[in-house]
């Protein structure tokens, strides 16, 4: 599925899109795929570096537009001073995608730490909380904003809890929550929330799986492969597409049919 291209690729005036985690992944294939469809991307991680660098390097390759904000999106404060920054450089956004994550590894309930448990909580559901924020102050018609999309990279844990990462399904589970609730809220707004609910994808967190664990997951796929990064961005840039717009509240998942 190809995006609908917006606007001049290079264009000053092109939308602005932000998409958190993005310096591989899903979020790096988002980054790129939103590049093509038009947008003016913001690239982020908590760490910057080389990784993410790269992702900018490729999409300005290309001859579109990307920038590198890094930044812990669990902590309030550096959210308010990348949107300041976006703002700085560029303008308003125009689409928020929450797709930071991580799931803090597979640890029994008893003894996860808490330190892990904030963790997972603050980037995968209170990051994506406080970049809505943010973002809802910029797009809301009634703040003089002129609308927008976010969405919300969610996950197939919050349905069946996973596999000793209960923190991480519940995050994913407040995750989908804050996407209907905003969706209500936000409408009037000229503010489409959705999200994409992947099951398993093709990504580093996947890398280390041994071969009787991988056999096993490929044999509960009725599609019998992982999904690419490229088959989420593709599902999340129409989402954020004007082809999706009488689409808001939706949770899809994109599990090959499991
Ligand atoms: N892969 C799957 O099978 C799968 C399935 C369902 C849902 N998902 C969801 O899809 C999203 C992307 O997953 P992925 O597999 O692409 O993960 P990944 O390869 O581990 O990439 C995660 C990205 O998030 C960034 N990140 C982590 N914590 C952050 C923070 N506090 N602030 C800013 N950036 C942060 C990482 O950058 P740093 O290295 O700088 O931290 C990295 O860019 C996640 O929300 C994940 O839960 C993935």
């Amino acid at each position: 599925m190809e995006p609908q291209l917006l606007t001049t690729p290079s264009s000053d005036s092109a939308p602005v899109l932000l998409v958190t985690g993005s310096s591989r992944g899903i979020g790096a294939a988002i980054a790129r795929l939103a590049g093509r469809a038009g947008y003016r991307v913001a690239v982020n991680s908590r760490r910057g570096g080389a990784e993410a660098e790269r992702v900018v390097s490729e999409i300005c390759a290309e001859g579109r537009q990307a920038r590198l904000y890094p930044a812990d999106i669990g902590d309030p404060a550096a959210v308010t001073a990348l949107f300041a920054a976006i703002d700085r450089d560029w303008g308003p956004l125009a689409v928020l995608v929450n797709n930071a994550g991580l799931s803090g590894g597979a640890q029994p309930l008893a003894t996860l730490p808490r330190s892990v448990l904030h963790e997972v909580m603050a980037t995968n559901l209170l990051g994506a909380f406080y970049c809505a924020q943010e973002a809802i102050t910029r797009m809301a018609h009634s703040a003089g904003g002129q609308g927008g999309a976010i969405v919300n990279v969610s996950s197939e844990a919050a349905r069946f809890g996973g596999h000793q990462i209960t923190a991480y399904a519940a995050a994913k589970a407040g995750l989908n929550a804050l996407t209907l609730g905003a969706a209500r809220e936000l409408a009037v707004e000229g503010i489409r929330v959705n999200a994409v609910s992947p099951g398993v994808i093709a990504t580093a967190p996947h890398d280390h799986l041994n071969s009787a664990r991988r056999e096993a997951i490929l044999a509960s796929i009725p599609l019998r492969r992982m999904g690419t990064p490229e088959e989420v961005a593709a599902a999340v840039l129409w989402l954020a597409s004007p082809e999706a717009s009488y689409i808001t509240g939706a949770i899809l998942p994109i599990t090959g049919g499991r």
